[in-house]
């Protein structure tokens, strides 16, 4: 049977859906291409998943019975549920995005899973932005995550607990999963990573918010794809009591700070950074660092990729990708 990958056209969605393909899976992608970043890029990248294999559905996942529809109920038995409306600092000025995308459209995957014949297994994301200020480092499941600093991370927190609840009510197996500053080819533009690339090939300044003073687990895309896929095949089982349902960090497990990142980049372009420094903004947190303990013993997840691997392998891509921006 089918998976269903739904932001098939974003970043993650994009490679998870490569992944699936590549070991003989059929795919069924579903985006409704939001205009929050280029749709150009959205666009390619469903470009480059074309296969006889893959069906893609351009469908607002916060629309239910359109969804409901749209996909049998002896067509897919397992969704990876990467769809979101994501960004911190969006949801400032954006609120109601949020809760049409990740509330309506989270609530909407866990009706569509509960009304399949075989419902095998829920994966969906959520964020290390659910731990807010916690000032524990690293991060760990078992702390609070009570206590969100943005209203993107208090969606994503919902997410959870809804997924909760409804593997409580049905014996639903599910598994969420906090990124981590995710990167890589076909990356996000609105991520530091990707606008810093684009910033430093055409001379722009880059701003360091909290003047610089800022940490991010940094977690390459393959390294992620390899975790949502073990995640996946392991579905959980259902306890005594307990409801079959876990959350797990999936991180680099290395906080580094953000001058390390522009060198690491500087030396990838050979071009030289020109930085600006501006006071921390609201809905950030200093800090990020995952606790991968339960995913490593669970999974045997092992994130191979540090930053000084991965930057070049995203640089190279910005190359090939963005000729026009990078000159000669
Ligand atoms: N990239 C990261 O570092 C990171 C970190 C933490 C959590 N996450 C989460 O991981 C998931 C994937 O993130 P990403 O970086 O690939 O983001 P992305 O924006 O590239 O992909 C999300 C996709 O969802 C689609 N989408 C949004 N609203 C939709 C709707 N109503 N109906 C159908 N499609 C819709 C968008 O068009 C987009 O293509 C998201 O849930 C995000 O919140 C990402």
């Amino acid at each position: 049977m089918a998976v269903l990958v739904t932001g098939a056209a974003g970043f993650i969605g994009y490679h998870t859906a490569r992944r699936l393909l590549d070991r003989a899976e059929t795919v069924i992608g579903l985006d409704n291409l939001t205009p929050y970043y280029d749709v150009a890029l959205k666009r390619a990248r469903l470009a480059a998943l074309a296969h006889p294999r893959f069906r893609f559905l351009e469908l607002d996942l916060a629309d239910p019975p359109i969804v409901l529809k749209a996909i049998g109920r002896d067509e897919i038995d397992r969704i990876v549920h990467l769809a979101a409306q994501p960004g911190v600092r969006y949801s400032i000025d954006h609120p109601f995005e949020y809760a049409h995308a990740n509330l309506t459209g989270h609530l909407t995957m866990l009706e569509l899973f509960r009304h399949l014949a075989t419902p095998r297994h829920l994966v969906y994301a959520s964020s290390s932005s659910v731990y807010g200020g916690n000032r524990k480092l690293p991060f760990a499941t078992s702390d609070s995550a009570d206590h969100p600093v943005s209203l993107y991370a208090a969606t994503k927190k919902a997410d959870e607990l809804m997924s909760h609840a409804y593997a409580h009510l049905y014996q639903l197996p599910m598994t969420g999963l906090r990124f981590f500053t995710v990167y890589g080819p076909w990356g996000r533009p609105d991520m530091a990573v990707y606008s810093f690339t684009r910033d430093i090939y055409a001379g722009r300044p880059i701003t360091l918010f909290n003047h610089g003073d800022m940490m991010r687990d940094f977690t390459y895309v393959d390294d992620i794809v390899a975790g949502v896929i073990a995640a996946l095949d392991h579905p959980p089982a259902p306890g005594n009591d307990a409801p079959p349902c876990r959350l797990y960090n999936i991180g680099n497990n290395r906080a580094e700070p953000l001058p390390r990142l522009i060198e690491v980049l500087e030396r990838a372009t050979g071009r030289k950074a020109n930085i600006r420094y501006a006071p921390m903004q609201p809905g950030d947190v200093k800090e990020t660092c995952a606790d991968i303990d339960d995913i490593r013993h669970d999974l045997g997840f092992q994130p191979t990729t540090p930053l000084d691997i991965g930057i070049p392998r995203f640089v190279e891509w910005f190359k090939s990708f963005h000729k026009d921006e990078v000159g000669t």
